[in-house]
Order: structure tokens, then C-alpha cells, then sequence
């Protein structure tokens, strides 16, 4: 009896461990993207008209966007918030909200709504919902006031009925999705090389003069964005920021992940926006010496001098603390 126990149990931990494993390999190979990750249904009381953006008015404006919806797109990406898709002609990213990670998870829809779970699991729901809006707001603001720090084209974060069409993208594996526009939320942006990749590609080449100008670029955009009251609460600099050559304006960095971009008036202090920079500069100091330690001994003075210029103070790499540096944000 004992024996046959042990058995059954063996297999069913078998079985588990095996689902599970053909779960996560799903996921490696898809990266968990389908439509009821992309769609979401929110609550009544959702404040849509605040993210309400006019239909594009002009002509132009609307041929132009259909010029883009029109192509194919084609998996570029996800973040822990987007899906991202390139357009055939390389120019283009349209970004689908990853809600899976912003809703609640299934874990906390099981717990039972009562004492002595219902307090964790409220916590749980408000949090993620928190989280839902402060993305919403992030896109939203991105696109009123920074639109050309962020290259945005189009932000669509409310329900729709004018678009009526799809939009035709293909995922990880090669599958095909044929996606309403007016059912979903996404985001148009232009589409960049990401900062590490230009660093990578400079770097490889020992061109520290254009990697100079490079994060020079880059250090404009951030004070250009502090001085409009935006900064972004997330410091992945290498991976969420990138570049743009247009033809027109020359070469543009621009911030590539909006999700977490937020307003306030103080930003445009330099007592205040120094901190952000502060951990801007200590981040990409970071990434040189992980991933070039032999060039890095030309970079700090570099960064310090541009502290320098856009603050008036000194500074010393040396001496970030980048943990003091956010406790002293707005
Ligand atoms: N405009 C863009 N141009 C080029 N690559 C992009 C662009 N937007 C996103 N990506 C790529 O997709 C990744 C995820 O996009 P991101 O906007 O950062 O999403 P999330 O908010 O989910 O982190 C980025 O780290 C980058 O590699
Ligand atoms: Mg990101």
C-alpha cells in the first residue's frame, strides 16, 4: 500500500516538474506573447478620457500614420512592460502593453477574500493597479510633453472605433497575428539603436571620440527633459535609451522606455536634477568598466566635465552614491 503511495506520488511530481518544464519552454521560445496578454479588461471606472488623444487631424498626419500600420511588423522585443515589433522598413516600433505583468497574478486572484489574506491580497491588487496607471501616465505625459525626447508617433490608450483595421505582426516563433487597432493599447515610436549596441559598436572599434559624443548627446536629452519637469524613475540607461538619425536633425538620442517618466516641477532645479544626472553618469560609468575595462580610464574625466557643464559643479565619479542620489530625487 505504502509502496504503491510512493508511486503514484512520484509520478504526479513528475508530471509536475515536466508541465512545468514545457511551460517554461514556452515561454523561452514565445515569450509568453498572445492576445490575452495584450488585452485587457479594466474596470469601469478606468479614467480613459485623461488619455484621450484626438484623432490626427491632418490629412497628412493620417496618411502617414497608415503608411506605417499598413506594414507588416515583426518581433523585436519585450520589456516588462511592452511587447515590441519592428516595422518592414525598419523605422518603426509599435509597443503592446504587456498587461500579464500588470495585472494581478493568478496566485493573488486565488487567495481567498477574507480575514486574514484580504489585506495582503487588496495590497497586491493596488499595487499592480498602481503600477497599470503609472505606465498609462508615463505614455501619456511622454507623448504631451517630450515627445521629441521620446520620438513617440502615436500613443492610442483608450478604446477607439476609427482605426478599423488590423495590424498584421509576427511573433518569436513565426506565427502571425492579425491584431484590431482600435481593441488595443499601443504606442508608435521611431525605432533607435539601442545605447549599448552603439557603445558596443563604437567601443569594438576604439572610437572613443564618437563614443564622447555619444553619451555628450545623451546627457542633452536628459537635462533637455529635466528642464520640461520629466525625468524617469527607471535608470536602465543602457538598455532603455537609444539613437536616432532622421537625415534631417542629425544624430538624436531619445528615451526609448517611457513607461515609468514622471512630472514634477522641482526636476527643473539643477539642486534636484543634479541627483538624477548623477546616477545617469554612474550608470553608464558602470556599464564601460563591466564591459570595456580597457578604455575606461578615458571615460571618468570625460563624465565628470560633463557634470561639470551641465550643473556647474564638480564632481567625483568616485564618489556617487547612487542609493543617496535617488533619496534625493522629487
Ligand atoms: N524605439 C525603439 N527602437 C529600438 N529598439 C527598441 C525601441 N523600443 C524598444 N526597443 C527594444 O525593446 C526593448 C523593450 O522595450 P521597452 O520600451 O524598454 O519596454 P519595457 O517598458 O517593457 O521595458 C528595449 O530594451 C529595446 O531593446
Ligand atoms: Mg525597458
Amino acid at each position: 500500500m505504502k509502496n504503491k503511495l510512493f508511486k503514484i506520488s512520484s509520478i504526479c511530481l513528475l508530471m509536475g516538474v515536466c508541465s512545468f518544464g514545457l511551460f517554461k519552454f514556452y515561454d523561452y521560445l514565445t515569450d509568453d506573447f498572445r492576445m490575452g496578454n495584450i488585452h485587457h479588461e479594466f474596470p469601469e471606472d478606468f479614467p480613459f478620457e485623461s488619455f484621450w488623444q484626438p484623432v490626427n487631424t491632418t490629412d497628412e498626419e493620417k496618411n502617414h500614420l497608415t503608411y506605417i500600420l499598413d506594414q507588416p511588423f515583426h518581433y523585436l522585443g519585450k520589456g516588462a512592460q511592452s511587447y515590441v515589433f519592428s516595422s518592414e522598413d525598419d523605422k518603426y516600433v509599435i509597443k503592446f502593453f504587456k498587461f500579464k505583468n500588470l495585472r494581478p497574478t493568478l496566485f493573488v486572484n486565488l487567495i481567498p477574500p477574507v480575514f486574514p489574506f484580504l489585506e495582503f491580497k487588496n495590497t497586491c491588487i493596488e499595487r499592480r493597479q498602481k503600477r497599470l496607471m503609472n505606465v498609462f501616465i508615463g505614455y501619456d505625459l511622454a507623448y504631451k510633453v517630450v515627445k521629441n525626447e521620446t520620438q513617440l508617433v502615436y500613443v492610442h490608450l483608450t478604446p477607439t472605433n476609427f482605426f478599423k483595421k488590423n495590424v498584421t505582426v509576427t511573433d518569436k516563433i513565426g506565427r502571425t497575428w492579425h491584431i484590431n487597432l482600435d481593441d488595443v493599447y499601443f504606442v508608435l515610436q521611431k525605432k533607435g539603436e539601442v545605447l549599448s549596441s552603439r557603445l558596443s559598436r563604437l567601443l569594438e572599434r576604439g572610437n572613443i571620440q564618437k563614443v564622447k559624443s555619444t553619451i555628450s548627446t545623451l546627457l542633452g536629452m536628459y537635462v533637455s527633459e529635466y528642464r520640461q519637469g520629466m525625468f524617469d524613475m527607471d535608470h536602465g540607461v543602457t538598455h532603455n535609451t537609444g539613437f536616432i538619425d532622421d537625415g534631417i536633425n542629425g544624430d538624436q538620442a531619445f528615451h526609448l522606455d517611457v513607461g515609468q517618466l514622471c512630472r514634477t516641477e522641482k526636476i527643473k532645479n539643477v539642486e534636484y536634477y543634479k541627483h538624477d544626472l548623477q546616477i545617469v553618469i554612474w550608470r553608464i560609468n558602470k556599464w564601460l568598466v563591466d564591459h570595456f575595462p580597457q578604455y575606461h580610464s578615458e571615460i571618468p574625466q570625460f563624465l565628470e566635465n560633463e557634470y561639470l557643464k551641465w550643473t556647474g559643479e564638480e564632481l567625483h565619479i568616485g564618489a556617487i552614491n547612487p542609493k543617496f542620489s535617488k533619496k534625493n530625487l522629487p
